[in-house]
């Protein structure tokens, strides 16, 4: 039996969810992202997978950067409005109520509240037909603490923690 790969994606999830911060100042960027992996550990580096359709990858060109979070439940729908529109015609960070802060190395502001925070400089980039896949060094890491860990569950379908999910079931 042959299946999509759309319904493959949904087979393979959750995946650990995250929000991508690029641009600088009022250019400022926040998108919703779950294709992402570690791809080395001395340095520490980093892919993340980017649709050729949206705003972001454009950002990072710009700068070479991006801010990298694993945050909390608290951000649950905010972080899903950012997976539902483009910074190109929505400035997100202030339509959703994000607060952002100044990175210690990168040009690319954080959010405000986060488990982890990576800051991520671009060492190459990879067309992959309707995406493109950057891999960056992460130069800085931050701990912080914040709710349970969100993941996308059915592909991009839904944003939750694995103990609701567990409970619902
Ligand atoms: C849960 C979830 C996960 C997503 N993961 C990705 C991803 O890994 N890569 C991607 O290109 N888009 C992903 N998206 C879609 C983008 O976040 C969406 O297209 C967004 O509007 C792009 O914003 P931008 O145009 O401001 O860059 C995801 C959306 C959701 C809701």
């Amino acid at each position: 039996m042959e299946i999509s790969i759309n319904e493959v994606q949904k087979m393979t999830s959750p995946n650990p969810f995250a929000l991508i911060t690029s641009g600088t100042g009022e250019k400022s960027n926040i998108m919703a992202l779950s294709w992402w992996t570690f791809v080395s550990n001395k340095p520490p580096m980093m892919a993340i997978c980017l649709s050729k359709k949206g705003y972001t990858h454009e950002l990072i060109d710009e700068t070479g950067e991006f801010g990298f979070h694993l945050i909390g439940n608290e951000y649950q729908e905010m972080a899903m409005k950012c997976g539902r529109c483009s910074g190109r015609n929505t400035d997100k960070v202030k339509e959703f109520g994000f607060l952002l802060q100044d990175a210690d190395v990168i040009g690319t502001k954080l959010i405000d509240r986060y488990k982890i925070a990576l800051e991520c400089k671009v060492v190459s980039s990879m067309e992959a037909s309707d995406h493109w896949l950057y891999i960056a060094e992460i130069v800085k890491i931050h701990s912080g603490n914040t709710g349970e860990q969100l993941f996308a569950w059915e592909g991009y379908r839904y944003l939750d923690t694995i103990t609701n999910v567990q409970e619902s079931r």
